[in-house]
This record gives C-alpha cells, structure tokens and sequence, in this order.
C-alpha cells in the first residue's frame, strides 16, 4: 500500500511506554500525522495502558493473535508500530503486513539481538552501541533497518546512565522514523531501506 495514505496507526506495548508517550507526543505537536486509533497490549500492568487512557487511544488486552487481527481489523490499522511489545509475532501475522511493521530495538543491530541488549552490550564493553528503527521480518530483530543511531559509552557510564541515553535517542528516532514512513519517503527494496 501507499505509504502517504496511511491512516490509522496502532501501537503494540508491553510495559512502561517510554516511546509511546514520544510516539503521542509528536503526534499531538502534528509531527507524526495520522491517527494514533489504538494500542494493543498484553500485560494488564503496562504503563502503557495508563498512557492510553490518558490521551483518549482506544486500549485493547490481548493474549492472542487472533485477536490482535480482529482488532487491527476493526481499528482499520495500516501501520503497525512495535514500541517494547514483549510477544513475539508468527510468521503468518508478519508476512500479512509486509513492510507495515515497525520496531525500536536498543542496539546498533546486528549486534546486540534480543531482550536485554543495553545490559549485553553494557557486559561486553563495547565503547558505541546506539539504536535502531527497522522494518519486522520473520526474524527477531533482523528487518531491514530505516534509521540508527549510535550511543557512545563512556567512561563513567553505568547500565543506569547508558539506559538514559538510549531512551532519550530512542524518543527521537522513532518518531522521525514513523514521519518517513508517512511522508511515503522510505523505499524498501530486498534488505536495503533507501530514504528519499
Ligand atoms: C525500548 O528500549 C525499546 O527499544 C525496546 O523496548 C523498550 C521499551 O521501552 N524494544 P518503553 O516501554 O517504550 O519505555
């Protein structure tokens, strides 16, 4: 599909919502334009939900992904935004939205895959890791990357502070990258994302 013409954006979160809330935000500043219309989450715990509730987004709890379908349908979603959704998706949900799935993973991928990669890359002493915004494939942190950004870690960092500055890079960069995305400037062709 176009990407210009998308409406409807959902937002799947699993726990604090950081980058949803940066997500509302450049939303709400008309930096990301289109509807925010709904946030799929699978923990009743997430501040996530809070967040929704707070900005008037329609919240579904989900454990299925069946009805994850229903309600994207429902919803009418044309893009679908991961920002911390702890589940992992089948290969028949992502192939269904081919190239309408983002996600936000804290590393300069490929290094630093999965589900605790401030901490492995904090462990393994590597002086930059950074963030990446990439489209969802079938495989875990592999899609084809639209932005990243490095993070330098210093000398005094600790896991603490090295987090800080990944969020803060974080809040940024999903939401230019989510602007691409409907401005329709992204080319996806193969594993290469050429952004005009
Ligand atoms: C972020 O670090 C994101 O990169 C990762 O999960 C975390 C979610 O944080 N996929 P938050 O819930 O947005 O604060």
């Amino acid at each position: 599909m176009d990407q210009r013409k998308v409406k409807n954006i959902a937002v799947f979160a699993s726990g604090r919502g950081s980058n949803f809330a940066a997500i509302i935000k450049a939303a709400k500043k008309g930096k990301i334009k289109a509807n925010l219309a709904l946030l799929v989450c699978d923990n009743p715990q997430a501040g996530a939900l809070k967040l929704a509730a707070k900005a008037g987004i329609k919240a579904v709890l989900v454990k299925k992904e069946a009805e994850i379908i229903r309600h994207l349908e429902k919803s009418k979603i044309d893009l679908i935004v991961l920002a911390g959704f702890m589940r992992i998706l089948s290969a028949d949900f992502v192939r269904k939205y081919k190239g309408r799935i983002l996600n936000i993973h804290p590393s300069f991928l490929p290094f630093f895959k999965g589900a605790h990669a401030i901490k492995d890359a904090f462990d393994a002493g590597v002086k930059v890791t950074g963030v990446t915004v990439h489209f969802v494939d079938e495989k875990i942190d592999h899609g084809p990357i639209i932005l990243q950004q490095a993070v330098k870690v210093g000398k005094k960092d600790n896991l603490g502070s090295l987090e800080e500055k990944i969020h803060k890079v974080e809040h940024k960069l999903y939401p230019e990258a989510i602007r691409l995305y409907l401005a329709g400037k992204l080319n996806l062709k193969g594993r290469k994302v050429k952004i005009f």
